[in-house]
């Protein structure tokens, strides 16, 4: 079986720490197919590359054949066959994450010409780093010869804390729920949609017969889950954004559950939702396995939702603007 090459960016840092472990454990593309993974940091992090290098070699993870570090975009993402765009800068309390967009933008100008130049043709790149939404649309913009189709910004981390606050509220297993949607941004104007929701096949509305805590509890819960992380931890989510990272690119690489869906920012030529054209926005998807996300259709939108939608599209939009000289 033909190894595959996983890039992350942002290898020396507190994402990369939990996720290359479990890539390299098989949590990505299953237990019997091997990988190589190529760590790209900033040259003043080459020697706490070497470190995490060090580590991975000392866990003998069998299907592990290959470690590559450097600080060369061009070089560290040749023939990648799946690319975790994680470095970038983190937040900090009392900020949001557009704040990032004046630091973290400028890195995927880089790193989407090099993708474009170096990764295999077929390669699925997710855009971790923040804000993820607008980073990913820079990243596509500058790998013209890939399809903008082939680029995801990362609304699962959302989608996972949507769940567990409808599992512990209706008293459910998290694996009765199903059917969370996050529409728009990973930024608190996301919408996390409590109208689709499903807990044991039926609505969540039928199970937790309470209006006012999915508008003034659960929605505000989810948009905010990552400030809350930050103001307990003192940095932000690490271990549930990598496990987040390895749900999202299975889902494109793994057929989609029958009758479920899951949530990730797509471009959104041609969505049948109205949304502007020329956006990464999470929609409801599914996928064959083949490398695609496709949305959803036909998705009931309650007038709530297409308020909280309308709010999300615009900061979107907003968010472009502030980037446009990185998108001539
Ligand atoms: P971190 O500071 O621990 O690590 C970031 C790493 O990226 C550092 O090692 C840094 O040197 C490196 N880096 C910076 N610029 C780089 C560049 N140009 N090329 C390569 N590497 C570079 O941060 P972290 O906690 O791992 O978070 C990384 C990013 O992920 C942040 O922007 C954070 O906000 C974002 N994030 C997104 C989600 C999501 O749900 N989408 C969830 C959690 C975190
Ligand atoms: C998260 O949602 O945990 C990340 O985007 C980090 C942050 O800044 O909140």
């Amino acid at each position: 079986m033909n190894t595959k090459r996983v890039v992350v960016t942002g290898g020396a840092g507190q994402i990369a720490y939990s996720l290359l472990f479990r890539i390299a454990n098989g949590d990505l593309f299953g237990p019997h197919q091997p990988v190589s993974l190529h760590l790209l940091d900033l040259p003043e992090f080459e020697t706490a590359l070497k470190g995490v290098e060090m580590e991975l070699n000392d866990c003998v993870f069998p299907l592990l054949k290959e470690i590559h570090i450097g600080s060369d975009p061009n070089r560290v993402f040749e023939g990648a066959d799946a690319v975790f765009l994680v470095g970038a800068k983190p937040r900090g309390p009392g900020m949001e994450r557009k704040d990032l967009l004046g630091e973290n933008g400028k890195i995927f100008v880089e790193q989407g010409k090099a993708l474009g130049k170096a990764a295999a043709r077929s390669v699925r790149v997710l855009v971790v780093g923040n804000p993820c939404n607008t980073n990913c649309l820079i990243a596509a913009h500058h790998a013209p010869n890939l399809s903008p189709h082939q680029f995801f910004a990362m609304t699962r981390l959302d989608q996972n804390r949507a769940k567990f606050q409808l599992a512990e509220k209706a008293h459910a297993s998290v694996a009765e729920v199903s059917h969370v949607a996050i529409w728009g941004n990973h930024s608190n104007t996301q919408v996390p949609d409590f109208h689709n929701a499903k807990i044991r096949g039926k609505r969540a509305s039928e199970l937790i017969r309470d209006a006012d805590w999915f508008e003034q509890v659960f929605l505000p819960k989810v948009q905010k889950r990552g400030a809350e992380v930050i103001g307990a931890r003192g940095k932000s989510s690490a271990a549930s954004a990598a496990n987040a990272a390895l749900d999202a690119m299975r889902s494109v690489f793994e057929p989609t559950a029958a009758g479920d869906w899951f949530s990730m920012g797509v471009y959104s030529k041609g969505n049948p939702y109205g949304i502007d054209e020329r956006l990464y926005f999470s929609f409801p998807c599914r996928s064959k396995g083949d490398g695609h996300a496709e949305i959803v259709h036909g998705v009931e939108i309650d007038a709530f939702l297409k308020e909280k939608i309308a709010i999300t599209e615009r900061e979107l939009i907003e968010e472009r603007e502030l980037v446009a000289h990185l998108l001539g």
